[in-house]
């Protein structure tokens, strides 16, 4: 049987190689259609690999007659609409695993470069200021991690962060006892998590119930001076409320690498001194495109080759 699948967002060529390995597959790689332009396209498409540009609709499902799966080259799927698919009887896989380790590393990187103000100390060198006394930062030693959401992302964050000599205080509602004592970790409310924290990172899904996790009340609950970093989705965050915290002076700092809207050509939250972010690169490695193409890539074939898939 021949099966044609459209690929919409840019995919790794490894991921590529393996629909070229197989008979029957025909594959069409094209990443910038409109709305409009994929709409047309969908009819005639067995399968569809997206990252997270593509808006997977009700609208383009509802119009997607022959479509069998959708596959997502990565973690989040909230830019399919499940209940349609699901309605439709179309499966979704994704590529939980591949990229862990580089949004683990991306968010260390946030991290570091939040307590000593890195990027806006380069920015100020760039504009020819030499200023030491403005770029004072705050040592990790020592310093409680807040982390909510400890699912894959969490736990490497977790693991790492102890390696800086941070205590840990983790709140995720499937968090069990021997999970925390076996990283070594602190755990407890979300609340507790919220108070105790220096620092908070978020892993969570976003979710009709973590939409907004991080609301005005949220940010009247945390420590002075506390610093912020995200790099799960935007959404997690009240970005108005978080302008309004550092405004404040409640919250101290903010590195961001996901946002409410995306892509974005002005946020009001870069106007602050106290804010830096990256455009959505937390998984943006070479290895980590690799591993999430090749992924979910091998679990359409098993899909349309009539196997079982490991990723729905
Ligand atoms: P995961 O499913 O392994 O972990 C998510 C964890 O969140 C789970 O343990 C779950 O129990 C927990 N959780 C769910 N609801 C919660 C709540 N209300 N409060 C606290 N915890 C809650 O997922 P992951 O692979 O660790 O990914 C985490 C997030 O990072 C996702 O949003 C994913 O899309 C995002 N992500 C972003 C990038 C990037 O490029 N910035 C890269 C990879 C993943
Ligand atoms: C994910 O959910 O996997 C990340 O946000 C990375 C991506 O979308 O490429």
């Amino acid at each position: 049987m021949a099966f044609n699948v459209l690929i919409s967002d840019p995919l790794s060529e490894e991921g590529i190689q393996v629909l070229n390995q197989q008979d029957g597959i025909h594959y069409e790689l094209a990443t910038d259609l409109t709305p409009e332009a994929l709409l047309k396209k969908i009819s005639k498409v067995d399968a569809l690999l997206v990252r997270s540009q593509t808006q997977v609709t009700r609208k383009l499902i509802e119009a997607a007659e022959n479509l069998k799966i959708i596959g997502r080259a990565g973690v989040g799927v909230d830019n399919i609409d499940l209940n349609a698919a699901t309605e439709r009887g179309i499966i979704v896989v994704n590529a939980p695993n591949g990229n862990t380790n580089s949004a683990a590393e991306h968010t260390m990187a946030m991290l570091m470069a939040l307590s000593r103000k890195i990027p806006q100390a380069y920015y100020s060198l760039k504009h020819q200021q030499w200023d030491r006394k403005k770029y004072v930062g705050v040592e990790l030693k020592n310093k409680t991690l807040g982390i909510i959401g400890l699912g894959r992302i969490g736990a490497e964050v977790a693991y790492r962060a102890k390696g800086q000599r941070m205590n840990i205080m983790a709140y995720d509602p499937f968090l069990t006892k021997e999970k925390a004592d076996h990283l070594g970790i602190g755990y407890g409310t979300v609340q507790d998590v919220l108070k105790e924290a220096d620092f908070i990172t978020l892993h969570t899904p976003l979710l009709k119930e973590t939409k907004h996790l991080l609301n005005e009340e949220a940010f009247e609950q945390m420590k002075p001076g506390v610093q912020i970093i995200n790099c799960a989705r935007g959404g997690i965050i009240d970005e108005a409320a978080l302008y309004e915290a550092i405004v404040s002076g409640k919250v101290a700092g903010a590195a961001l690498d996901v946002f409410e809207e995306e892509p974005f050509h002005d946020n009001k939250l870069l106007e602050l001194s106290e804010v830096f972010a990256t455009p959505h690169l937390g998984a943006s490695t070479v290895e980590a495109q690799e591993n999430v193409a090749v992924d979910v890539c091998q679990d359409v074939i098993r899909f349309l080759t009539g196997g079982i898939v490991q990723n729905p």
